[in-house]
C-alpha cells in the first residue's frame, strides 16, 4: 500500500514539474505587431494607437538621441547606448529573456511594448483565449498573460535608471491607461 502511494506521489510530482517546464518553454514574446490587428479599433479601445502615441513605444529610439549619449557617458557606459545592455534592459521588451523565448517578430525598435507589461503573448493572443480571459472563464496566468501591477513597472521605474524620476503608480497608470470601452 505504502509503495503504491509513493509511486502515485512520484508520478504526480513528475507531472507537475513537466507542466511547469512545458509552460515556461511555450510562452514566447511575439511583438506588438501581433497585437495590433485586434487592438487598434476605437471599438476595442485602440490600445495599440494609444501606446504608439506615448513614450514607451519610443524607448529604443530615445537611446539614439544626443541626450542619451550624455546620459550614458555620465553613467560610465561607453559606446552606442542602442547597443549597451546597461540601457537596453529597460528600454526594450524582454531584453533579459532567452532567445528561445523571443519570436523573430519581436523587435528592438518597438521599445517597451505590450508584452513588457502583459507578459509573452504567443499562447494568449488567439481570439478564443483572449475572449475567455476577458470573460474570466479562462485564467490569464495559464496562457502567460500577466495582470500588470506596480511590481511590473518598478522593474524599470527604479533608481537604477540614470534619469530616475519619482514613480507614483496611481498617477503613472492613468497616463498610460488604455481601457476597453464599456459596452
Ligand atoms: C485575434 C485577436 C486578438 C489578438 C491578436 C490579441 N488580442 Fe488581446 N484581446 C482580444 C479581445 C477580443 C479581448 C477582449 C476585450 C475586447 O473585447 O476588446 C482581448 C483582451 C486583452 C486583454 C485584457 C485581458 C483581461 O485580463 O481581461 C489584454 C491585456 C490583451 N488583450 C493584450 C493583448 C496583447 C498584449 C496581444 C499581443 C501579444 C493581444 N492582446 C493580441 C483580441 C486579441
Ligand atoms: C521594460 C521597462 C519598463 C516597464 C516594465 C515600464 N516602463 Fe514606463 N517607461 C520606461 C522607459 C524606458 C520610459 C521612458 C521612455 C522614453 O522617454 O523614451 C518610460 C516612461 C514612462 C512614462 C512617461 C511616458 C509618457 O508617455 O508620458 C510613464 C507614465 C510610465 N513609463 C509608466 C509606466 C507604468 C504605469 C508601468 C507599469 C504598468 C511602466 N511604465 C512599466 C520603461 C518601462
Ligand atoms: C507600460 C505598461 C503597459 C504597456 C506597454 C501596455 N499595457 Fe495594456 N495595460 C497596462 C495596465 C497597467 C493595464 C490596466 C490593468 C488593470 O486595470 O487591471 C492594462 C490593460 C490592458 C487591457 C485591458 C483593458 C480593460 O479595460 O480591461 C488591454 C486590452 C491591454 N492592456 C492591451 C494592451 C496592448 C494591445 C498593448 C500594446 C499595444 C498594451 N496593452 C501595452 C499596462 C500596459
Ligand atoms: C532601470 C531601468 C533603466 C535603465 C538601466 C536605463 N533607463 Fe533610461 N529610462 C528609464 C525610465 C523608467 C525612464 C523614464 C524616466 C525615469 O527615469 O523615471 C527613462 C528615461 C530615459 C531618458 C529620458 C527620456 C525623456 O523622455 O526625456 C533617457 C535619455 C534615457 N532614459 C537614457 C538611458 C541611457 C542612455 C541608459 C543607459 C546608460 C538608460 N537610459 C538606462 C529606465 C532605465
Amino acid at each position: 500500500m505504502k509503495r503504491v502511494l509513493a509511486l502515485v506521489l512520484i508520478v504526480a510530482f513528475i507531472c507537475i514539474l513537466g507542466t511547469i517546464y512545458a509552460g515556461e518553454k511555450n510562452f514566447q514574446y511575439v511583438g506588438a505587431s501581433k497585437c495590433k490587428m485586434c487592438h487598434k479599433s476605437e471599438k476595442s479601445g485602440n490600445q495599440y494607437g494609444l501606446w504608439m502615441e506615448r513614450k514607451h513605444s519610443k524607448a529604443y529610439a530615445t537611446l539614439a538621441t544626443a541626450e542619451s549619449k550624455e546620459v550614458a557617458q555620465k553613467a560610465g557606459v561607453t559606446g552606442d547606448p542602442q547597443k549597451a545592455k546597461e540601457c537596453l534592459v529597460c528600454h526594450v521588451t524582454a531584453f533579459e529573456a532567452s532567445d528561445a523565448q523571443k519570436a523573430e517578430t519581436l523587435t528592438l525598435e518597438e521599445g517597451v511594448s505590450c508584452e513588457a507589461c502583459h507578459g509573452p503573448g504567443s499562447e494568449y493572443k488567439g481570439m478564443k483565449v483572449m475572449k475567455g480571459i476577458y470573460a474570466k472563464t479562462m485564467k490569464g496566468a495559464d496562457y502567460g498573460l500577466i495582470a500588470p501591477s506596480e511590481e511590473v513597472c518598478v522593474k524599470c521605474h527604479n533608481t537604477k535608471s540614470p534619469t530616475y524620476q519619482k514613480f507614483e503608480y496611481a498617477k503613472a497608470v492613468k497616463i498610460v491607461s488604455h481601457p476597453v470601452p464599456k459596452k
